[in-house]
């Protein structure tokens, strides 16, 4: 049983009444989008797909890199949810979250608590409380009131077992998949969630937005232009293997093992970028056993870090790196690969600097068993 995410992002975004689809419009200086990303925990799934405006596909799949497959959306939401949940290909007993791009201000914690609610119930919703008084109006004129107690609001994350949501999406068109779950006779649990869920959907919707966000900037890291991150990584040697290390080929008997190519240094570079820029470690973006990374190249996770923090707003600054191994020796090897991390990082030769050291015989490097690698990294305001 995996669980699997879908963010529909398909829309034009008429209401908000801007040029570009709304995943693409500037919130605190980044893509929509990227926030929710940020905030949907994206390494927790087995398969993620984004819903895209069909002309937009290779647009929406640079911006989110290696964090999820674009799909092309359909006409309608419901259109686009079915495009979405089929690129998913879903097992009967796959759960799959559905999340509106619209609604950045979602947390990792709702979704999961949404996840967990269809797992044991088969169909759950996120809900919140009405607040206003909510009127029956007829011919501009307000003719009864409803009660609120009888009544919620739903958006999304909503979550589905992939049988039922199958079932579900067979029916037709409804704005949310719970309605579609309804005319079936199939229990939606509730999952009551923050307001700040809110969908943006208004100009004054984006505002309210930009002020949640920028208020919890000066919270966390009050006038923050510089920030330093720490990486390390260890892998174990063995035979028949390339050995990798900071991007480039190492002449050497053994290569390192690992579900990538086991590049320890790019892997603890990659770290630092992250863990400077608040967004996590390297399993939350690239989890091991995706079988996206089987031998994968590691600059592509380095390059997705730098591309991640970079649409927070960081450029690096400088980076430090050691490689701790008995053989092979590193100093020859040291400027090249200096030249490869900036290459990857797209920064000067001259910020990145790499050296090896070995730890005189003593513990796993060494006996020569694995190379680990250390890196700290300063990343600055943009
Ligand atoms: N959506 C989609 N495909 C569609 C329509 C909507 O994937 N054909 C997605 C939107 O991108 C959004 C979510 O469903 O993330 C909720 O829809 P809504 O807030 O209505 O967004 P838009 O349809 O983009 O906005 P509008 O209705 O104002 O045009
Ligand atoms: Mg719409």
């Amino acid at each position: 049983m995996a669980r699997l995410l879908l963010i529909v992002a398909a829309g034009s975004g008429t209401r908000l009444g801007r040029e570009i689809p709304k995943g693409l419009v500037a919130l605190a200086g980044r893509p929509l989008l990227d926030w929710t990303f940020d905030s949907v925990a994206p390494g927790a799934f087995a398969r993620v797909v984004v819903t895209a405006p069909a002309d937009r596909v290779e647009e929406f799949a640079s911006l989110i890199g290696g964090r999820g497959r674009v799909v092309a959306g359909g006409e309608t939401r419901s259109d686009s949810v079915r495009r979405g949940v089929r690129a998913l290909a879903p097992e009967a007993t796959d759960v799959v979250a559905i999340h509106d791009a619209a609604r950045p201000l979602v947390t990792a914690e709702e979704i999961r608590a949404v996840l967990e609610a269809a797992e044991q119930n088969g169909a759950a919703a996120a809900a919140t409380p009405i607040v206003d008084t909510v009127k029956r109006i007829a011919g501009g004129a307000i003719v009864g009131t409803l009660n609120r107690e009888e009544l919620c609001g739903a958006g999304t994350p909503q979550a589905f077992r992939a049988e039922i949501l199958e079932k579900a999406l067979s029916r037709g068109d409804a704005t949310d998949e719970a309605a579609l779950c309804e005319e079936l006779g199939i229990p939606v649990a509730l999952v009551p969630v923050s307001r700040l869920s809110f969908k943006i959907t208004t100009p004054a919707d984006l505002e309210l937005a930009e002020a949640v966000l920028s208020s919890r900037r000066t919270r966390e890291a009050p006038n923050m232009t510089q920030r330093v991150g720490i990486g390390f990584d260890a892998h174990p040697f063995v035979p028949g293997r390339e050995l990798r290390l900071g991007g480039i080929a190492i002449p050497h008997e053994k290569g390192l093992e690992g579900h990538s190519d086991g590049d320890a240094l790019l892997h603890a570079v990659t770290d630092a970028v992250l863990g400077a820029a608040g967004l996590g470690s390297i399993g939350d973006h690239f989890p091991p056993g995706d079988a996206r990374w089987k031998e994968a190249d590691s600059a592509t996770f380095l390059r997705g870090a730098r591309d991640m923090a970079k649409s927070r707003g960081f450029e690096v600054g400088n980076v430090d790196a050691v490689v701790i191994a008995e053989s092979p020796q590193i100093a020859p090897y040291a400027v090249g690969i200096g030249a490869r991390i900036a290459e990857i990082l797209e920064v000067e030769a001259g910020v990145i600097s790499v050296r090896g050291t070995s730890t005189n015989g003593l513990g796993f490097t060494g006996r020569s068993d694995g190379v680990a690698a250390m890196a700290i990294v300063l990343l600055k305001s943009r």
